[in-house]
């Protein structure tokens, strides 16, 4: 029989921690905290919650992720972001746990354009993505590299929370029904994945030990047009909504946001998958699993 393994979830109430509660692995014993059994917030906390549990492992799903609110609450963003992932690295140092820390495409620039590796060098353009990558640097320099994996991820969502996809799925509902259409950001390229496939590649990080920085998303690549069109077609499909709006495209000028977009985000995922030994389909074809998910539970 295959050995127990303690994870401590932050995050729970989250839609990658729904995602995670949703198929939990049999080996795994889940000590699952939300905002009000712990505020990530306060270091002291997040250090007693490692002394209190003492987890094999620590999964920080939890964190601040309102980008554009980022830019004003910058201190708050900051202590979720990287002082909840320097308390647990610095508990689990003393412990011997490991610890998941769950990161962004937003640490890059987007100015590249081609995919990023695992290895190159964070330059965050915003507030949220600036203390995504402290984050990740407290954990690197706190702990021994066996001992931690962050897990970067993109355009996160999934069939409940706030994200893009409901956000859509409301929208297209609303324009069609009212013969308007839907003006949506055609410049800025990444990877929708589905909170269902990072749930599989979070349990597979455990399962396989993984160390160092890795790359998770689903496969291809869209930009929030296509997402959009996307959306609005499955959704279709799946008898969620009767009709979609026509989509139009615009720039990122024509939609100002207080915080900045990387333009070109893209990670290559090439050598996690293999390290997880996981396949990922097409991002719209998991859109299609998502949707179907959606339509049960309305
Ligand atoms: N969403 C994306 O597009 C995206 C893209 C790339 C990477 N990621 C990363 O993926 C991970 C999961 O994100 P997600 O999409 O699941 O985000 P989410 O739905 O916003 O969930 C984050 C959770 O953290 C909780 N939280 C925020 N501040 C807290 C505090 N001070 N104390 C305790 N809990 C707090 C939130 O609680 P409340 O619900 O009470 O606010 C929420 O339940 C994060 O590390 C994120 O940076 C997300």
């Amino acid at each position: 029989m295959s050995k127990t393994i303690k994870i401590l979830l932050t995050g729970k109430d989250g839609q990658l921690g729904k995602a995670l509660a949703d198929k939990i692995p049999a080996n795994f014993n889940i000590i699952a905290l939300g905002r009000q059994q712990l505020d990530l917030s306060n270091e002291e906390a997040c250090r007693q919650a490692v002394m209190e549990h003492r987890p094999d492992w620590v999964l920080n799903a939890g964190a601040y992720t309102a980008v554009d609110k980022a830019e004003s609450e910058p201190e708050l963003a900051m202590a979720v972001n990287a002082g909840a992932p320097r308390a647990f690295s610095q508990a689990l140092s003393e412990i011997g746990g490991r610890l998941l820390q769950v990161s962004t495409d937003f640490v890059f620039n987007g100015s590249q354009g081609h995919p990023y590796h695992c290895d190159q060098p964070v330059d965050p353009i915003n507030v949220y993505g600036a203390t995504k990558a402290e984050g990740e640097r407290l954990v690197q320099e706190t702990l021994a590299t066996t001992k931690y994996c962050i897990l970067r991820t993109s355009w996160v969502y999934g069939p409940v929370g706030n994200n893009f996809c409901v956000t859509m799925l409301r929208l297209h509902r609303q324009k069609s029904a009212q013969n308007e259409t839907l003006r949506v950001v055609a410049d800025q390229i990444g990877c929708p994945t589905s909170t269902l496939n990072l749930a599989k590649a979070c349990w597979s990080v455990i399962n396989h030990e993984a160390s160092g920085i890795h790359h998770f998303c689903d496969a291809g690549a869209a930009s929030w047009y296509d997402f959009a069109i996307a959306i609005g077609d499955a959704g279709v499909a799946a008898g969620i909504i009767n009709q979609s709006a026509k989509v139009v495209p615009i720039t990122t000028s024509e939609y100002p946001t207080p915080a900045k977009r990387p333009g070109y985000s893209l990670l290559d995922c090439t050598t996690t998958k293999k390290a997880l030994e996981l396949d990922t389909n097409q991002w719209s074809k998991e859109l299609s699993v998502v949707m179907e998910k959606i339509s049960k539970l309305t």
